[in-house]
């Protein structure tokens, strides 16, 4: 083999190992969303009328991306708008979860159901649990 090729099928390796974590890591936020989550904000991301806003296309997430992390583990109990809407009930928190399945939880609900927010990273998440209000 010259070493062309060899460069070649390494490179191919490693996109498909890369490509192959990355979807792993999407699947498993798109479980864990679907397990905690959904019941409430809905599979499809569009929340439950005036009780529980939605995700998908939600203003909110890109306004307040430094507080999702801190929500999701401590809940929200605000009146919030999102999309133009209010909303007044309260989200209780999800301290079972560690921070990588949150960090999980967030890149699958910023590239879900048309949504296009910027992958967040364990050690962003990390930085924002410590400073949660
Ligand atoms: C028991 C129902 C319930 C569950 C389960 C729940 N939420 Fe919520 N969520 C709410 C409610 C109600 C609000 C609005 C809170 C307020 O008005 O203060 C909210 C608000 C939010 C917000 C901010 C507003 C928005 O629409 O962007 C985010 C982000 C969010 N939830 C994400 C999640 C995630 C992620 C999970 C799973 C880990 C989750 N929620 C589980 C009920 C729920």
């Amino acid at each position: 083999m010259n070493a062309k090729i060899k460069v070649i099928i390494f490179f191919l390796l490693a996109l498909s190992i890369w490509s192959a974590c990355n979807s792993n890591i999407y699947q498993q936020g798109e479980w864990l969303y679907n397990t905690n989550c959904a019941n409430c904000h809905m599979e499809d991301g569009t929340g439950l009328g005036t009780n529980i806003p939605p995700l998908a296309g939600a203003d909110y997430l890109a306004l307040y991306k430094n507080q999702l992390a801190c929500i999701i583990r401590y809940g929200i109990k605000d009146t919030i708008i999102v999309n133009g809407k209010t909303y007044s009930q309260a989200m209780a928190g999800h301290a079972k979860l560690t921070e990588t399945e949150i960090t999980n939880i967030i890149n699958y609900i910023h590239q879900a159901w048309g949504n296009e927010l910027p992958p967040i990273s364990l050690v962003e998440v990390t930085e924002q649990l410590k400073n949660c209000k």
